[in-house]
């Protein structure tokens, strides 16, 4: 697939997640209204929408349904923006800029903000719970998967690491686990949910597409790390140098920006490999991996 219908594809997407989003969340003025107001300020109205893309991606190549691929990459959606919201408030990373604009808790309140997280975690697994979304043991799988994939095993618990983490030099295995955890699990579970709304693969094929989902949440993180110090705060939306300032251990940190370039450029190359035995089917998923890997923000 070209470059062109690649990034007509990518834009097509955002635009149908983006209204799918607006379609699951709680009307603005319904009660309690600020908090409706909050979680839709939170969750439209910006971000790449990677892991809804991820999601579409992995169902095309399964024959997933569309309406089916759009609820499941909303409720994906949903947990990310609920983990931004918390990890800005002031008790995590303490940042006021967010997607370009001011964070949940500055524009809010920070209970408000608190409560965006929590209404955002439960929407996500009832839309997932939802009787005409599927089967209900396909459907029991995913939600473990996402509570699996959000949670102390996944990426809550690699938010307590990174918070434990202020100050100290990690070693590279320590650094992935913790990149994996925050970042990783959320990217994998994208993927493979996208992959469940389909038809089922071999268990070759999920454990190829399962190598790729976990190379390409790493890259996600350590490109993250990387443009948090080479990238503006105009260009990312957010705050730019946090990392340095707040001596948070990065593969910036661990490896410096040249090392870290070639470690990105060697796990794409492994994302990508794990997605030969596809060939054509996968190559949505490739060109969004070179997206990952490339990204400017
Ligand atoms: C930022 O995620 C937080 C991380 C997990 C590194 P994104 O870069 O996907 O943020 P948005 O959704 O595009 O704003
Ligand atoms: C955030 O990592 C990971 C999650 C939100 C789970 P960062 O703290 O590096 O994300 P940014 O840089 O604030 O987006
Ligand atoms: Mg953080
Ligand atoms: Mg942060
Ligand atoms: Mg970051």
């Amino acid at each position: 697939m070209n470059q062109i219908a690649f990034n007509n594809w990518m834009a097509s997407t955002q635009i149908r997640i983006e209204a799918s989003l607006a379609r699951h969340l709680p009307i603005a003025d319904s009660i309690p209204a600020r908090l409706h107001e909050a979680m839709r300020y939170a969750t439209l109205g910006g971000g790449k929408r990677i892991r809804p893309l991820l999601t579409c991606a992995a169902g095309e190549l399964t024959g997933a349904q569309p309406d089916m691929l759009d609820s499941v990459a909303c409720a994906v959606e949903m947990i990310h923006t609920y983990s931004l919201v918390h990890d800005d408030l002031p008790c995590m990373d303490n940042d006021a800029l967010r997607r370009g604009r001011p964070t949940c808790h500055i524009e809010f309140d920070e209970a408000t903000a608190l409560l965006v997280g929590d209404s955002l975690q439960t929407q996500a697994f009832e839309i997932l719970a939802n009787p005409t979304l599927g089967q209900p043991a396909n459907q029991l799988e995913m939600i473990t998967l996402l509570a699996h994939a959000s949670g102390s095993y996944g990426m809550a618990g690699g938010q307590a690491i990174d918070l434990a983490s202020v100050g100290k030099a990690l070693n590279q295995p320590e650094l992935e686990l913790m990149h994996a955890l925050k970042t990783g699990a959320l990217i994998r579970a994208a993927v493979l949910l996208g992959a469940l709304a389909g038809q089922p693969l071999t268990p070759d094929e999920r454990k190829n597409l399962d190598r790729f989902a976990k190379r390409a949440g790493l890259l996600f993180q350590v490109i993250d790390d990387i443009l948090d110090c080479t990238a503006s705060t105009a260009t990312l939306g957010k705050t730019a140098g946090k990392d340095e300032a707040t001596d948070k251990p990065t593969y910036v940190s661990l490896l410096g920006l040249d090392a870290a370039r070639r470690y990105a450029d060697d796990l794409r190359s492994e994302a990508l490999a794990a997605l030969s035995p596809f060939g054509e089917r996968a190559s949505r998923l490739t060109q969004l991996a070179d997206f990952i890997c490339h990204r400017q923000f």
